[in-house]
């Protein structure tokens, strides 16, 4: 183990997209754990669109030239209390740093399903996947045959999205992403019965074109003009599941969206947002559900994994820009396999649902 830790901490407000000089990583001596804490080496980091909102100086944001906060893996490397036992794993939430000093309150015990890899907990088992199973089984309250669109759908929660969706029986599925290559995993591996690349034109004539008998619930992790886009798509009694509004976090100046609120009397339309936040008493419920299709090899998780800490800030810019397939993950240059033999096939980096590394 090193005796010096790393910690990245904010040291800016952005406006519009932030950069590399925004943040400081900042080293320090390794923090000893008082009585009744364990210290944790970090070992798989998440970085999420959440994070951008909190950059910002709102209620609730990151504070300047403190460590950061986000979702991390870690294993405990020295423990004063025999509740975090030497060698545990365990979820906790003092991210972006390589250390961290952890009470047992401040930390979620994983269970370990065979076959599951541990970055399933950052991904398809954690907040991401949490927040596809809530907003299909909550808030639209999927039916089976329902047609869906799912905008975002290449990235963490969009590739979750589809993949539940068709386990639960869903219709056809329809999502939208930010190039070719994502359209072509979301056809050829996700499960999306057509999908679209958003810059090639206006939402709706690409939606009308995927989507030509309309659909049923939209799922937005995206806002802006696919948000109007999708009013316009959905068939009466449809539902509106608002996730997220990435299209807005990097550009303060841009016009909120506009479409016909007649529409959705009309129609009959139902639009709800939510937080995963609220919902982290059904942790247990998507774990019964998607645990036995992850070991039959029916669901798989879209991840990118980077390796090494140091690059723990570009992933996250480039998370931002969509530079990244599925969930991306961090992982530390300590867990990751060695290069296979000569003669022997590519390295699989993170379970059956890797897209590779970034
Ligand atoms: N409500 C909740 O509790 C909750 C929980 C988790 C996440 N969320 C929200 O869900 C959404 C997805 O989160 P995630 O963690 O799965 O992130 P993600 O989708 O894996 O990553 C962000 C993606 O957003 C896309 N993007 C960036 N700028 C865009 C733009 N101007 N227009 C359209 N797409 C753009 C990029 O993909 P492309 O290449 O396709 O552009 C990028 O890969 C975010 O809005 C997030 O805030 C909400």
């Amino acid at each position: 183990m090193n005796d010096t830790a790393l910690t990245v901490h904010q040291t800016a407000r952005p406006y519009g997209f932030p950069t590399t000089d925004h943040f400081a990583v900042v080293e320090s001596a390794l923090p000893a754990p008082a009585s009744g804490t364990a210290l944790v080496e970090n070992l798989y980091w998440s970085v999420d669109p959440y994070h951008r909102e909190m950059m910002d100086d709102a209620p609730g944001g990151f504070a300047l030239h403190t460590p950061l906060e986000g979702r991390t893996l870690g294993r405990v490397v020295a423990s004063r209390t025999p509740e975090l036992p030497e060698g545990e794993i365990v979820l906790h939430r003092q991210g972006w740093r390589t250390h961290a000093v952890v009470s047992p309150a401040e930390i979620r015990r994983l269970p370990r399903f065979d076959g599951v890899p541990l970055t399933a907990f950052l991904s398809i088992l954690g907040g991401t996947g949490l927040t596809a199973y809530v907003g299909l089984t909550r808030i639209a309250r999927l039916r089976e045959g329902d047609d869906l669109f799912v905008s975002g759908a290449a990235g963490g929660v969009g590739t979750a999205t589809g993949r539940f969706a068709r386990l639960l029986g869903a219709g056809r599925l329809v999502g939208s992403a930010g190039s070719a290559a994502k359209v072509a995993h979301l056809t050829g591996e996700v499960g999306y019965d057509a999908a679209f690349d958003y810059h090639d034109g206006p939402t709706a004539d690409l939606l009308a074109e995927a989507a030509p008998d309309g659909i049923d619930v939209f799922v937005d992790n995206v806002g802006g003009e696919q948000l109007s886009a999708a009013v316009g798509a959905l068939r009466e009694f449809g539902r509106i599941v608002r996730i997220g509004t990435i299209s807005q976090y990097n550009t303060p100046d841009a016009p909120p969206p506009r479409f016909d609120h007649a529409d959705l009397v009309e129609k009959s339309l139902r639009m709800e947002g939510f937080l995963v936040s609220n919902y982290r008493d059904l942790q247990d419920e998507l774990h019964a559900f998607a645990v036995p299709h992850l070991q039959s090899g029916r669901l798989v998780e879209d991840t990118t994994v980077v390796d090494g800490f140091e690059h723990l800030v570009h992933a996250f810019l480039g998370m931002l820009r969509g530079h990244h397939t599925g969930k991306i993950i961090i992982r530390a240059e300590s867990e990751t396999p060695a290069p296979a033999p000569r003669g022997v096939g590519p390295e699989l980096v993170a379970g059956p649902g890797s897209s590779g590394r970034a």
